[in-house]
């Protein structure tokens, strides 16, 4: 992890935010190659969420919600924490579950009594900061796609069972935020809520456990012996959840959530169907049927995605006697794809490794690097962010009219003549 968090500084990927005031626990900033790596995987997640499907629509709800959405939903009174606070030296709050004794774990004074702590981030919506115009920030993007459930409904020619997907930002008062970007008090969430039939929801949960476990295998490249399905025992389950699964990667610190797929019944359409006064079932239009749909819910951070991508996809070889650091991403997340360089500073390289640059960037996330200095080195850098291709223009390009394209992972170089430059590559990809 540590490797990790330094070489995401170091190459520009995330950043502790307010770095320069001391910095805030749970808050991280993504830099230029970080920004790129999480848009590309929340693409992929949409891409195949949303639109390979013709069963999931999407839909973007606010942040700051209607207050009443977090009464009817149980979040005001149930997304709590157990805190104690140390009375010795250090004062420092725990997670009770987290702590075992009686003592503080960090200077030895005696632990205070277990109070619940709520999560949600608390604003105020107007001028006058009262009871009366209280509203937080949300803690999960779920509530959006419950509260709009019957505008879609009416709006789109949507039949159950189908979904509704968001991607957005979530926050949590964290008591205990850390290991990097793994728990963080504000962070991107991507959920879909899949209504079904009531009693058709076994085999919707199960469908949907099998398709996410395939979507990080086949299509993120996540190494399989690295990733687990944890069902959770009866007495840890929210509140508004009849069966949950984990799907668990091994972190360096051991194996840890990835994603949850909940089963939450008809729970939050019924609290909101009763808090708001409104109809919110569904007419079965075959049957005549009228009900309250059941909700399957894979739900997953895109900054937790994003770290186990780069835990899973970091790698030391020897080359040369010297230790290589290599990124080993999926060719279609890396937030370079191909870097171009001319293999000198000279003029008559840089105008066609230009060219060069304008012919392959339509088709491919691309870099330039004329740095100069010493290729090997340019190619290390590469390396170390996860471009999987370079392509140098050398002193022979001019003449034959080729160029040399260099893998990441084989270090494999190939010639390859300018007019196929573009298939070559694409082919690859
Ligand atoms: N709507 C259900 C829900 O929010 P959750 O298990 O609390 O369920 C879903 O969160 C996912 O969001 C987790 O599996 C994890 O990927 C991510 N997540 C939760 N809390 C997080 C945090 N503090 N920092 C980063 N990601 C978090």
């Amino acid at each position: 992890m540590e490797k990790v968090v330094a070489l995401c500084k170091r190459r520009g990927f995330i950043f502790p935010a307010g770095e320069i005031y001391g910095g805030v626990a749970g808050l991280y900033d993504y830099g230029p190659y970080g920004v790129q790596l999480k848009r590309n995987l929340r693409d992929l997640w949409w891409r195949h969420m949303v639109e390979l499907r013709d069963d999931v629509v999407g839909l973007e709800s606010t942040i700051v919600m209607h207050p009443q959405t977090w009464v009817a939903s149980g979040h005001v009174d149930n997304f709590v924490d157990p805190l104690r606070q140390c009375e010795g030296t250090c004062k420092k709050r725990w997670r009770a579950d987290q702590v075992e004794g009686e003592r503080c774990p960090q200077c030895g004074g005696p632990l205070g009594a277990t109070r619940q702590f709520n999560l949600m981030f608390k604003t105020h919506l107007g001028p006058v900061a009262d009871d009366s115009s209280v509203a937080y920030l949300r803690p999960e993007t779920a509530q959006g796609m419950f509260v709009d459930f019957k505008s879609v409904l009416n709006s789109m020619r949507v039949r159950v069972p189908f979904g509704i997907a968001q991607q957005g930002r979530a926050f949590r008062n964290e008591i205990t935020p850390g290991n990097f970007i793994f728990r963080l008090r504000e962070f991107e969430l991507m959920e879909v809520e899949f209504f079904v039939k009531p009693g058709d929801d076994d085999r919707w949960f199960e469908y949907w456990r099998t398709e996410r476990m395939r979507w990080y295998v086949e299509e993120l490249g996540i190494a399989a012996g690295r990733l687990r399905f944890h069902d959770h025992p009866p007495e840890s389950l929210s509140h508004y959840s009849k069966q949950t699964t984990d799907i668990e990667y091994l972190f360096p610190f051991g194996w840890g959530e990835l994603e949850g797929i909940a089963d939450r019944t008809d729970f939050d359409l019924k609290t909101h169907q009763e808090h708001s006064g409104q109809d919110l079932s569904y007419l079965d239009p075959e049957t005549n049927e009228r009900y309250l749909p059941w909700v399957i819910e894979p739900a997953v951070g895109a900054d937790r995605i994003l770290i186990t991508t780069l835990l899973d996809a970091y790698d030391e070889d020897q080359v040369k006697g010297e230790t290589r650091v290599v990124l080993r991403l999926h060719r279609n997340t890396a937030p370079v794809q191909v870097a171009v360089m001319p293999l000198s500073k000279k003029e008559e390289l840089i105008g066609p490794a230009r060219e060069v640059l304008a012919q392959l960037r339509p088709h491919f996330r691309v870099e330039y690097d004329q740095t100069g200095g010493n290729i090997g080195k340019r190619y290390r850098r590469q390396d170390e962010i996860g471009t999987p291709f370079c392509v140098t223009i050398d002193f022979e390009t001019g003449t034959d009219h080729s160029v040399t394209i260099r893998e990441r992972d084989s270090m494999e170089q190939v010639r390859v003549p300018l007019a196929e430059l573009v298939d070559t590559l694409r082919a690859r990809f």
